[in-house]
């Protein structure tokens, strides 16, 4: 038995780990219950007493040689364990500070321009109803305009879409305001459009719109002409006839870029031409609608799409990078 318990001293000392769970079996094998160590007590009250000096003595020994390995591998994970946790001393990590979308900044920018010269910024649901998406902006049902903007419709009722265009704000501003009117509606847009590098299923639109007494296509355009010098720099536009069912007459603009780099030549195929937004006099059909007399009012209206002014602004390629939240792409903005 003695030997026993030389060999068994021996393989203590022999022990070593650096895991948890192995140190935790080495204590239960020796000091559990049913452990080494008590079984070695139960064996002791046999041993005849002239030999339990003897014993007693080695059974101690070795009892203390595995309090004191239990000991030792303790200290050695606790240390592992102050290595593996945060030095508290140490300086904190950087914070990492966000950036602005481009399409909010852009978008930030355009509402400058406008506020400043007396444009309020109303707002709107993005889940429409019929009505304010297309009926009271003159595209009655069946009316063959509302295919020019593919729409996605609610299941359950269809009655209800995602809308297509921010329009939809003017006309509820207009049913729940007296003129003169004078507001900007920023927001997000949703048509049903296969996505490419040119088109998104949902972009942001800015729409305008100004009715009061004696407007006029004349202030339209001089309006039209402020907001591309004060964004693009750019005072040189022309206005092409167009059509949009809740304006009439209707215009596209497009400002003159220029022809001086190879960019310009690219972005504007080779014309020095940038169409940017649609726009015109409201139809005193709309009017109607929302109980404005026509007679006494008039008023115009313009909306363009800010994807396509981010890209022209920053020459961005495609326009699905706005959705990817790839940091490496937001963060160029951060200094704007
Ligand atoms: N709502 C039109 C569109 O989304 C843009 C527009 C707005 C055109 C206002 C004219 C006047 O295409």
């Amino acid at each position: 038995m003695l030997e026993k318990i030389e060999e068994l001293l021996a393989e203590v000392a022999r022990f070593t780990t650096t895991s948890k769970e192995e140190i935790e079996q080495f204590r239960i094998q020796y000091n559990g219950k049913k452990g080494i160590l008590n079984d070695l007590f139960e064996k002791f009250k046999e041993v005849p007493n002239e030999q339990k000096k003897e014993f007693g003595q080695k059974i101690n020994t070795l009892k203390q040689a595995v309090a004191a390995k239990l000991d030792e591998l303790k200290a050695a994970t606790a240390t592992q364990i102050v290595v593996e946790k945060e030095d508290l001393t140490k300086p904190a990590f950087p914070l990492e500070l966000g950036t602005r979308h481009p399409i909010n900044l852009v978008r930030n920018r355009i509402v400058e321009i406008f506020k400043s010269i007396g444009f309020a910024v109303a707002d709107g649901p993005e889940i429409e109803d019929d009505w304010h998406n297309f009926s009271a902006l003159n595209m009655p049902e069946y009316h063959p305009a509302r295919d020019m903007q593919d729409t996605f419709f609610i299941e359950q009722n269809p009655d209800m879409l995602l809308r297509t265009h921010t329009s939809s704000v003017q006309i509820r501003y207009m049913e729940n305001n007296e003129p003169p009117i004078r507001i900007l509606a920023p927001g997000r847009v949703f048509r049903n459009e296969a996505v490419s590098s040119r088109s998104h299923c949902i972009f942001h639109q800015i729409e305008g719109l100004y009715i009061d007494e004696n407007v006029s296509f004349a202030d339209l355009k001089q309006t039209i002409q402020f907001f591309t010098t004060e964004l693009f720099g750019k005072s040189k536009i022309r206005m092409r006839p167009s059509y949009f069912p809740f304006t009439e007459p209707s215009a596209e603009v497009d400002v003159y870029w220029g022809l001086n780099s190879e960019t310009d030549y690219r972005i504007t195929k080779g014309t020095g031409w940038l169409e940017i937004m649609g726009c015109g006099m409201v139809d005193p059909a709309v009017l109607k609608n929302v109980n404005i007399d026509p007679d006494q009012y008039s008023g115009y209206a313009f909306g363009m799409g800010i994807e396509r002014i981010v890209m022209l602004l920053h020459q961005m390629g495609d326009i699905r990078m706005f959705f990817e939240n790839d940091k490496r792409m937001l963060e160029q903005f951060g200094h704007l």
